[in-house]
Order: C-alpha cells, then sequence, then structure tokens
C-alpha cells in the first residue's frame, strides 16, 4: 500500500458507534501505525457523548486496546495516533453545531482534503447533508463517504443520491461496500485479468456454472429491527452479492481507473435476467432460521431473537439461481446462497468447468472429470484449482485422481496478517481512488433488480421456509440446484 500524498482532515459522524470502535479506529490505528497516514492527518470525532477531547482519547484507547492484538499494540504508537484525534460533541439534528466543523477545519493546514464519514443509521444522512450545506463546509474538493444501505429500495436510493448530489460531484462520493476492500476479492481483478490462462477461459464456452456462497454463522446480533425491515436480500444480496458477481461476470476493462471498471460492471447488472413471477419458484429459495445450534450451543430462533416482534416474513437466508443475459454467459447459471445462522462463516466462489469434450477414462469416474477453481475469499483466504491427475502406483491403471493446486496466501506470501477491508478502503479515499467504491448507477441497477425480485415474490405471497439454526438453509436450495443436476460444493 501506498502512503496518501496529501494529508487529510477526516470528520467522523457517529464516531463513538459500533462501526467506528470496531472497524474504523481500528483501521485508521493500523495505517498509522504502517506510516501510511501523512503525517498532517486529522481526524475529528463526532457524536453526542459530552465527552473532553482526552476523555474521547480515553474511550478510544480503551477499545483499541481491546480490540487490537497485544503483538499490534504499542503504547507510544497508540499515543503518537490518539494525538491526530480530536473530539467535538455534535447534535447531527441541529444546524448551529455545524458551524464548528469548517472552523476546525479551519484550523488545519489548508492545504488538507477534508473527508466526511458517515457512520451513522443510514436515516440520519439526509439531515447531515442538508446541514453541511447550509453552513457552507463543503467546497468541490470535499469527499464523503458513505456506508450501506443506500436506501431501502430505487426510489430511496434516488433519493439519497439526489440529496448527496446537491452538495458533493460523483467524483466526491465514496459508496462503501466492505467487500470490495477484502484482500481476496481485489484478488479477483489480478486472477481474472492477469492470467491469461484463465482469461482465456473465462466464458460459457468454457465455464457450466459458478456457485457463490456467503455463510455466516452469526444471527441478528441485536439489530432486529434494522434487520427486518431489510432481510438478507438487500442486506446483503443488493450490495456484497452482486459486487461479487460483478467482479466475477464482467468485461475485462480497459485499464484499471475507476470508471473503466465501474463501467464493466454495470453492463453485468444490466444484463441481470429478470426474477420474473414465473423463474420465481425455481430461481429462489428463502428461509428464515429456526431454533438450533451455533458452536455446539444452543440459540434461539429468529423470531426469538432480542428485539422480536414475534412474527416476520423476513428472510435471513437466500438462495437464488442468477442468470446474465449477454453472449459471455449465456446459459451458465450463477447459484448464489448466503444466510445468518449457517454452519461456519465461510465466503467462497466455486467456478465449475465444462468436462472435456470427449471422456476415454474408466466410466465410473465420468462424475470427477470437471475441474474446479476454489476462491476462499474469508477465511483463509486463497485459491485452489482442482485438477484431474493420474493415481500414483502400478497397481492403479489409469485410474483418475483429483487433487488441488493449493495457494493459501497466509502462507505462501509470508504475510504475517491480512488488511482489514476498511484499512485499504480509508486509505484508497484518502488518496481519492474510487475504484474501491461502488457508482450512483451501479446502487440503482442493483436496487432495480432487487426491487423486481421483491415485488413478485410478494405477489407469489411465499413465506420464507424454515430452517434450524447451525444447517444449510431449508431443503428447497438444495433442491433448487439438484433439479440442474448438480450441487452445492460442501455436498459433494
Ligand atoms: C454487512 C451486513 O454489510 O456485512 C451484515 O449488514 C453482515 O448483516 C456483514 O453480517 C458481513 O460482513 P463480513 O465482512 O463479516 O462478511
Amino acid at each position: 500500500m501506498v502512503s496518501p500524498d496529501t494529508a487529510c482532515d477526516l470528520i467522523l459522524f457517529g464516531a463513538m458507534g459500533d462501526l467506528a470502535s470496531k472497524k474504523l479506529f481500528p483501521a485508521l490505528y493500523h495505517l498509522h501505525r504502517a506510516e501510511l497516514l501523512a503525517p498532517g492527518t486529522r481526524i475529528l470525532a463526532l457524536a453526542r457523548r459530552g465527552y473532553s477531547t482526552a476523555e474521547a482519547r480515553q474511550v478510544i484507547r480503551e477499545r483499541l486496546s481491546r480490540t487490537l492484538g497485544s503483538d499490534e499494540l504499542s503504547p507510544p504508537t497508540m499515543e503518537a495516533f490518539l494525538e491526530r484525534v480530536e473530539y467535538e460533541d455534535l447534535d447531527f439534528s441541529s444546524r448551529e453545531g455545524y458551524l464548528t466543523l469548517e472552523q476546525w477545519h479551519g484550523r488545519g493546514p489548508s492545504e488538507n482534503t477534508l473527508i466526511l464519514y458517515y457512520a451513522t443509521p443510514p436515516d440520519l444522512y439526509a439531515t447531515i447533508t442538508g446541514h453541511l450545506a447550509s453552513v457552507g463546509c463543503c467546497d468541490e474538493t470535499t469527499r464523503v463517504v458513505v456506508e450501506k444501505p443506500i436506501g431501502h429500495d430505487l426510489v430511496s436510493s434516488r433519493e439519497l443520491n439526489d440529496q448527496l448530489a446537491g452538495v458533493f460531484r460523483e467524483e466526491n462520493i465514496y459508496r462503501i461496500d466492505h467487500y470490495l476492500g477484502k484482500e481476496t476479492v481485489q484478488n479477483l481483478i489480478a486472477l481474472r485479468f492477469a492470467n491469461n490462462l484463465f482469461a482465456s477461459q473465462w466464458d460459457q464456452n468454457h465455464i457450466s456454472h459458478v456457485e457463490i456462497t456467503v455463510a455466516e454463522s452469526v444471527g441478528i446480533e441485536g439489530r432486529w429491527s434494522y434487520f427486518d425491515s431489510a432481510g438478507q436480500l438487500r442486506d446483503m444480496v443488493q450490495s456484497h452479492l452482486l459486487q461479487l458477481l460483478c467482479l466475477l461476470a464482467m468485461d475485462p476493462p480497459s485499464d484499471l481507473s475507476s470508471d473503466s471498471i465501474r463501467d464493466e460492471k454495470v453492463k453485468v447488472l444490466k444484463a441481470l435476467a429478470p426474477l420474473t413471477q414465473e423463474r420465481i419458484p425455481t430461481h429462489l429459495v428463502r428461509g428464515q432460521y429456526t431454533a438450533g445450534t451455533a458452536d455446539g450451543k444452543p440459540v434461539p430462533g429468529y423470531l426469538e431473537e432480542e428485539g422480536s416482534v414475534g412474527h416476520s416474513r423476513t428472510e435471513t437466508f437466500v438462495a437464488l439461481k442468477v442468470e446474465i443475459e449477454n453472449w459471455r454467459w449465456a446459459g451458465v447459471p450463477f447459484y448464489i446462497r448466503t444466510g445468518k445462522r449457517l454452519p461456519e462463516k465461510r465466503s467462497e466462489v466455486i467456478v465449475h468447468f465444462k468436462p472435456a469434450p470427449h471422456y476415454i477414462f474408466d466410466p465410473d469416474q465420468k462424475h470427477l472429470a470437471n475441474n474446479k477453481l476454489i476462491i476462499r475469499l474469508q477465511p483463509d483466504e486463497g485459491m485452489s484449482l482442482q485438477i484431474l491427475t493420474k493415481d500414483q502406483g502400478l497397481s492403479r491403471g489409469m485410474r483418475l485422481r483429483q487433487g488441488p493446486l493449493e495457494l493459501t496466501f497466509a502462507e505462501a506470501f509470508n504475510t504475517d496478517r491480512i488488511p482489514d477491508a476498511y484499512e485499504r478502503l480509508l486509505l484508497e479515499a484518502m488518496k481519492g481512488n474510487q475504484y474501491l467504491f461502488v457508482r450512483r448507477d451501479e446502487v440503482e441497477y442493483a436496487w432495480h433488480w432487487v426491487d423486481q425480485l421483491l415485488a413478485n415474490c410478494e405477489e407469489c405471497g411465499a413465506h420464507p421456509k424454515r430452517y434450524a439454526a447451525g444447517t444449510w438453509g431449508p431443503v428447497a436450495s438444495i433442491a433448487m440446484i439438484t433439479r440442474d443436476g448438480r450441487s452445492w460444493y460442501e455436498d459433494v
């Protein structure tokens, strides 16, 4: 990673919240420790806790000490990092306080780029943006970083994007999808476009189907009411899963610039086959978890979670068969699934290549005869290419054996730690590089597709199917892929 050229004034709205303490401050600390924050970079933490700067620093110090590993903590580094942080009390809904932001920025070096980070609930984005505009705190160089969700549907995302566009230029709006900051997700670009071996095989002539699994073992984690109004389709599919799909399916960009990459992703979103009412029964399975186990311990069902109102038709699991209507992918289904309270936390992509055109080996082994590329996004980031070789030994004749060509990044490259997505995203925002952030049209095309899916689903009136916590979702998701003569990877 390369240090940003210019120093920044980073204003964090919601600096004492969950996201800031679990992700943003640890990421900023790591950047500071790696000398990737320009020396003049300053951080203004905003919240409504009534702290002085000294008190806020103490809270941040304690939280970082709990979050970071002992080998990552060093008192002098911590103190030097905290020196960058100041605190202001701000009632986000009252205009007056915003005047102090301009004064704070004005007190710093004039060349510092102003970056505003909204780490608040999304319903505050409009209020904050409106007040920032009314006190004239932003100019044409001010950047803003916004967390997902960008709206709840196409209409609300347009409204929010319009509000942002009223104050910030699109090239200064950094919409976060933290999956784009993950090391292995970035590696999809390198894998696909730096290796002609794969680039030349990446289409319907060579690939039979693709699986994307983003499984989580956690449940709702105290966010019942937010989650219940969103569900897994809005919370995960509209953003992370569709972004993964785009990176896997897009055409080669002409260069690595932000717009070249995002132009190609948009083309994929535009080519997604709509999930019409006719397709829903065979292309979509929604599930909701009931009581079961996680890590060997009993856990409640979704409707018994803290904050639950006791009834809901919101899905905590989705399996989808997605088709892309273009030359490259005609006839190649992308099976995607994601859920809460699945047996483990695992995100991976499995690219199934077509078998060789003419099979000459033992007929009993024919089921082995296709290559698979397994891309592990988390945990144990790495890749594995399943290939067929001759089984060793005199007695085996020409029996085949499937085995992996394995690349585990941490082992192969001797990396002591893989940076968290937020480190990369904050660094890129400070460098003014948007390629890891989502452009307005991407968000809106993704909502357009998800909206029609949800509307058709509503028309069908289907309830989500039950699955016990700790299992791989409703059996209907297995039936969905089995109907096509295939199976989810771990079922093989
Ligand atoms: C968030 C979702 O965007 O991503 C959460 O809102 C989800 O529901 C989380 O748990 C998963 O992120 P990760 O990085 O832990 O896979």
